[in-house]
């Protein structure tokens, strides 16, 4: 094998309680992660030193050395494989920088990104996941999901997600999964806005926000109503239910997103939200032409950038065919 394509979904939070930050600087959250039909596509093959290529949608924000979170993935899978240095040669400037015995992947990573950075989407988590497949398969390195997931949430809080997709309950920082009882598809417009927002200075704002009303933080909780809507299938029960606490935050750096929700909700919109840490805007639809007749309506009010339709729940991250390969 010298090649290995695997295609990953993009991620919206149909809910998102943010809790105390911990002393590790995370935030203890629980989060319904919803996988959508919005995938990047990444291929790796056997190199001499890692190299990573990025094309596509914001290309040119996605670090192309060792600081991209997929060559990240693939560093961490090789040495949770054991991988001798040899099999998998360092990357050169690895070599140089740690004695320490941490291997770097020799290998090339293309990714083709469709997913925009720095969205709230998870893009780069997607990455990283769809690098972990992909380089157990190229290099039959042999680990379970479970072992997979392991490393996954040592490399980002929403990776281990973007390796299942579907629907599930993330807690922790994110990481610990519990897959949720799901019926029926579900359309979704998502509204991508110009630029994007840096997750770290979205929970800085949360915290600061909270700080300056006096309030007081609890622990987050699942939205039993949200669960029930979910197992009922009804996107009409769902859509009021739809909530995000990082939301004012983000509604505070990017004060136009305030527009952007409520236009969408003036257009039919079953519920309006921010995605994660921001800036995209994910409105739940009746179906597809609902969908098609909000992105009219809120590219032509002026409120995104662009916007897309995605169903999900989608599939986590596949192996795909070369024939399933788009360029
Ligand atoms: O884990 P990930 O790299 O996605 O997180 C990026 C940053 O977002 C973290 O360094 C942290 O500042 C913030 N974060 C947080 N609480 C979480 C997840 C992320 O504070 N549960």
């Amino acid at each position: 094998m010298t090649a290995v394509t695997v295609r990953v979904p993009a991620k919206v939070n149909l809910q998102l309680a943010v809790g105390p930050a911990r002393p590790d600087g995370y935030h203890e959250i629980v989060t319904v992660f919803h996988a959508v039909s919005l995938y990047d596509e990444v291929t790796v093959s056997h190199s001499d030193r890692g190299r990573v290529t990025v094309t596509g949608e914001g290309a040119d924000s996605v670090p192309d050395g060792d600081g991209n979170l997929a060559m990240q993935a693939a560093s961490a899978l090789a040495r949770a494989a054991g991988l001798p240095p040899r099999r998998i040669p360092r990357v050169a400037s690895d070599a140089a920088a740690d004695g320490a015995g941490a291997v770097a992947a020799g290998v090339a990573i293309e990714i083709r990104k469709r997913i925009p950075v720095a969205a709230g989407l998870a893009g780069g988590s997607a990455d990283a996941a769809a690098a972990l497949v992909a380089c157990n398969e190229l290099w039959r390195a042999g680990l379970s999901h479970a072992e997979l997931a392991e490393v996954a949430a040592g490399i980002g809080s929403d990776v281990a997600f973007a390796l299942v997709g579907g629907t599930s309950v993330g807690q922790g920082r994110g990481e610990r999964l519990t897959p949720a009882l799901v019926a029926g598809q579900y359309h979704w417009v998502l509204a991508f806005a110009s630029g994007g927002l840096s997750t770290p200075e979205v929970y800085k704002a949360c915290d600061r926000i909270r700080a300056a009303r006096g309030f007081t933080v609890s622990p987050p909780r699942p939205s039993a109503g949200l669960m029930a809507a979910l197992r009922s299938g009804d996107p009409a029960e769902v859509g009021p239910l739809l909530g995000n606490e990082l939301q004012p935050a983000a509604i505070s750096l990017r004060p136009e997103l305030r527009r952007t929700l409520a236009v969408g909700r003036e257009y039919g919109a079953l519920g309006a939200v921010v995605s994660g840490s921001g800036p995209t805007c994910a409105f739940l639809v009746t179906d597809a032409k609902r969908a098609v007749d909000l992105i009219v309506a809120l590219t032509g009010a002026g409120v995104c950038r662009s916007a897309v339709r995605v169903v999900g729940p989608a599939q986590g991250a596949v192996v795909v065919s070369p024939s399933e390969i788009s360029g």
